[in-house]
């Protein structure tokens, strides 16, 4: 039964007077009232599934279009590594005596215990037989490298301000594992710069490093966020 019908067949009817075969008006208010509450409903549908579609776009298909994933040419564990190395963190990522961070470690920061495959694990297998034997650096794919026009300074953080690794960089220093690498195909940068929570919730202070982030805490610190040149020389 269409709208159209209705009107069609009751305006003449309605014009001509009363006649018994009128709905009475009570009956059709009830009608309209009811399709208007099927088409609330629909739109109201309509109006979650766009939002539940444009979420899985925007959180879930975009990114897995924008990042392509990598693997690091082999695996290192930290946790195990800690345990062996005589002073933490620094014995691989330490100072220059400039002041400069050394960041990744080179094969020199390796070799005194990897000059022979000690074990049979196949990520040291591979790691003696294809660089330290043939005296090629590891080309490790650095999570966290900012773009060029981003100045970063270790000793600033870790030096003068006593900031803990964890802070900035979470807890990949106790990791047994390193985590797949994602470059965001457009700008060519690690997603990791941003952290994993582009979007916002921030459970812990590495999980999103965006400009604000660092802004932030400067001025938590020194209460100013300082000049765009303190960062982008
Ligand atoms: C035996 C050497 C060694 C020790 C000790 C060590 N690391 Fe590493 N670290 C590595 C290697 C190798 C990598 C892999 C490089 C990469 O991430 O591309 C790495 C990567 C990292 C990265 C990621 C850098 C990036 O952005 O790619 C962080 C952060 C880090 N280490 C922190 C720590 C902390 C914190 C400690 C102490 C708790 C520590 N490391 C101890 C060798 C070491
Ligand atoms: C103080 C000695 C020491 C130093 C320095 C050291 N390692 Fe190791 N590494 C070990 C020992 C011990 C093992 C365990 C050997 C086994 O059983 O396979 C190991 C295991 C490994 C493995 C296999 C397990 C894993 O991590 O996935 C890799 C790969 C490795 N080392 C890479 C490196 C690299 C790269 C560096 C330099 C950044 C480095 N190591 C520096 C002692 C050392
Ligand atoms: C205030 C935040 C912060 C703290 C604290 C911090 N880092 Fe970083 N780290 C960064 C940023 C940002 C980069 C990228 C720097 C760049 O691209 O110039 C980075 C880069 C690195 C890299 C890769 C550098 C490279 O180019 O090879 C390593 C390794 C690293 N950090 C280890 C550490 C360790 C170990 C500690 C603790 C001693 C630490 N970081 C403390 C923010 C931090
Ligand atoms: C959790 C706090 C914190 C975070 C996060 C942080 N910083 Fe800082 N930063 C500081 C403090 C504190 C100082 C001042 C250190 C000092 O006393 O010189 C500083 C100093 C600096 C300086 C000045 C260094 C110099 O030599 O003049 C630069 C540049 C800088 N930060 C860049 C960054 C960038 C880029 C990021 C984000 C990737 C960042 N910071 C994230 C706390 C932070
Ligand atoms: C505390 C350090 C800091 C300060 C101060 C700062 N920036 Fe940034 N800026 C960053 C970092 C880190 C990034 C890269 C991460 C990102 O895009 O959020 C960035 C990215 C940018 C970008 C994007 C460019 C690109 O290559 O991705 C622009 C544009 C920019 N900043 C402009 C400014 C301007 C303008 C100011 C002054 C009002 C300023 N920044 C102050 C740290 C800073």
């Amino acid at each position: 039964m269409s709208t159209i019908d209705d009107k069609a067949t009751e305006v003449p009817e309605d014009a001509a007077g009363e006649s018994a075969e009128t709905v009475p008006p009570e009956q059709e208010k009830e009608e309209v009232a009811e399709k208007k509450e099927i088409n609330k409903g629909l739109v109201i549908f309509v109006f979650i599934a766009a939002f539940v579609a444009s979420l899985i776009v925007g959180w879930i298909l975009f990114p897995m279009v924008l990042y392509t994933q990598e693997n690091q040419p082999i695996d290192f564990n930290h946790a195990l590594h800690l345990e062996e190395v005589e002073n933490s963190c620094e014995s691989c990522h330490f100072f220059r005596e400039d002041g400069s961070y050394a960041g990744v470690p080179k094969l020199a920061q390796c070799v005194d215990c990897h000059d022979e495959v000690m074990g049979d694990d196949l990520d040291e297998l591979a790691f003696v037989e294809n660089y330290v034997q043939k005296n090629i650096e590891v080309p490790w794919l650095i999570y966290s490298q900012q773009s060029d026009c981003v100045f970063f300074s270790h000793a600033a953080h870790v030096k003068a301000a006593k900031m803990d690794c964890v802070s900035c960089h979470g807890d990949i220093g106790e990791s047994t594992s390193l985590k797949v690498y994602e470059k965001n195909i457009i700008t060519g940068i690690s997603r990791d710069i941003w952290g994993k929570n582009i979007g916002g919730i921030k459970l812990h202070s590495w999980d999103r490093m965006k400009m604000n982030d660092c802004a932030k805490c400067h001025k938590e610190e020194t209460g100013n966020q300082g000049a765009c040149f303190q960062c982008h020389k």
